[in-house]
């Protein structure tokens, strides 16, 4: 092993080499143990992609999507035909088969730093459940439970954690006794961090000893299933689909049957999910077609004049938002890691602590740094067969972004308690409704109660279920 000395001169000639000096500059007040950190934080950095990245981002003129000429990308409708109807049934049962032979993984990306919440911890461990408090993550593992045992399953659940609330997240499902799934099954692995830089393109630093690193974006999971083994368990397990889902979003099914059917069937790579865009500034990824192949173009890089463009009959043209679920095989993965392809890095700008020259830290109001990431959806143009599968917004997507407001935890809750309302309703179960048609009482369903409409009406027989009166949670 190379003393610390000889660590020191190499790193610092390299961080000369690229004007990233400062990085030392507290160096003669550093005690060994924190020495060593730094040299570490430092030697696992991929100089030559962050001198790249900056060139790139910040000293060079960067094009973004606003030049290409996206077109709208097609994808299968909810079924409106007899033959649609009959073609989804198909579905379902292909992805059962797929399921039921152990074929798909649920990946939960849950490496985010979910800023916007306000909340102090793991968003995964956010209390969501209208009634019950359930977390997120209960609420997961409680439908992935439902799903094995309704099809007499085994569905390994991976989740992708970062540096800094990867051990947070583990204790948690540890604490609960991962909610009943068997803990071989639960694997959490870590994605990789970046280094946060000033407008000048400087490496900041958290503490004298330390950089600031942030995650690397959601994408970073394509190189991370890789690196952890995560990707190698898979293979040894015989999985050949992973189902791809956000932390945020209250009504995702980790494992949906028809999703993963039309994935099978059509011979895709990579799949996704979308339902029609709200509005033209709806703060969703829009699927557009671009020379051909299938990209996301952010809702922050889409050019208000085609987000805003209707057809004659006043729909969006680009009516497509993506909800962030998706299905790539594990073979699609394995391929991107070998042939040494990189997912591109987007840059934002953002509020990132930081230590001053006094090595006083600070939390800056402003946004004082470039962060980079990636994004799983840009993989999209790399598979040889995509295919878009639309949802009913009601039943798929209501994420919890905002502490108020848009996509909070008061419009995910209510989209909680809607769905049980049409279950409800589906059931024949007589319900207590405002003239708005809201429900006066407050209504949850436990996973492992029903895990859908199907299953919900089938218990409410079973259980001669007539008439809500009061608060219910079905559990
Ligand atoms: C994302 C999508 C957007 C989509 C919307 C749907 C991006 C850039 N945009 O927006 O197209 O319409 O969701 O809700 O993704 N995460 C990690 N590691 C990271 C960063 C994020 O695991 O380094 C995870 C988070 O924990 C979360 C998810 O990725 O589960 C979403 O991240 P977020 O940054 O909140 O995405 P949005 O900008 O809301």
């Amino acid at each position: 092993m190379a003393s610390i000395l000889e660590s020191e001169s190499r790193l610092r000639r390299i961080v000369d080499s690229q004007g990233q000096q400062h990085v030392f500059r507290f160096w003669d007040q550093l005690g060994t143990p924190q020495r060593e950190q730094l040299l570490s934080e430092l030697d696992s950095l991929d100089f030559e992609e962050v001198s790249r990245l900056i060139q790139q981002h910040i000293k060079g003129n960067e094009s973004g999507h606003g030049v290409s000429h996206p077109e709208p990308s097609p994808y299968i409708r909810l079924p409106q035909t007899e033959e649609e109807r009959h073609r989804h049934q198909e579905a379902w049962e292909q992805g059962v088969e797929a399921v039921r032979q152990g074929r798909v993984a649920a990946f939960l990306v849950a490496g985010g730093q979910g800023t916007r919440l306000g909340y102090d911890g793991p968003k995964g461990c956010f209390p969501i459940g209208p009634l019950s408090n359930k977390t997120l993550f209960q609420l997961f593992a409680e439908k992935i439970l439902a799903t094995c045992r309704r099809y007499g399953a085994v569905v390994p659940w991976y989740i992708m954690t970062s540096r800094d609330n990867d051990e947070i997240s583990r204790r948690f499902f540890e604490e609960h006794d991962y909610f009943g799934l068997p803990r071989e099954n639960v694997l959490f692995f870590r994605q990789g961090m970046m280094p946060a830089v000033d407008q000048d393109g400087l490496l900041l630093m958290d503490s004298p000893h330390s950089l600031a690193l942030t995650p690397d974006g959601h994408g970073g999971a394509i190189r991370a299933l890789k690196r952890s083994g995560a990707l190698d368990d898979m293979a040894r397990r015989g999985v050949a689909y992973i189902s791809h889902f956000q932390v945020d979003n209250v009504l995702v099914q980790p494992i949906d049957p028809v999703f993963i059917g039309f994935h099978v069937q059509t011979g895709s790579q990579m799949s996704s999910r979308m339902v029609k865009k709200r509005s033209p500034d709806e703060r969703v990824g829009n699927f557009c077609l671009v020379d051909g192949r299938l990209h996301v173009i952010e809702y922050s890089d889409m050019r208000p004049e085609l987000a805003e463009r209707r057809r004659p009959d006043g729909s969006l043209y680009f009516e497509a938002g993506n909800v962030a679920i998706h299905i790539y095989d594990v073979d699609f993965v394995s391929q991107l890691n070998q042939r040494g392809y990189e997912l591109p890095f987007h840059r934002a700008w953002k509020k990132v602590p930081f230590v001053n020259d006094l090595s006083h830290r600070i939390r800056p109001r402003q946004p004082n740094a470039n962060k980079f990431e990636m994004f799983v959806f840009d993989a999209l143009p790399a598979a040889r067969r995509t295919m878009i599968l639309e949802g009913a917004r009601e039943s798929i997507f209501s994420p919890v972004k905002n502490a108020r407001g848009e996509d909070s935890v008061e419009t995910a809750q209510h989209d909680m308690t809607a769905e049980v309302v049409r279950w409800l309703r589906a059931a024949a179960v007589k319900t207590p409704v405002d003239s708005n048609g809201e429900p006066t009482v407050k209504l949850e369903v436990s996973p492992l109660f029903a895990l859908d409409e199907t299953g919900f009406v089938e218990q409410a027989r079973q259980r001669s279920l007539t008439a809500v009166t009061a608060d219910t949670y079905f559990e």
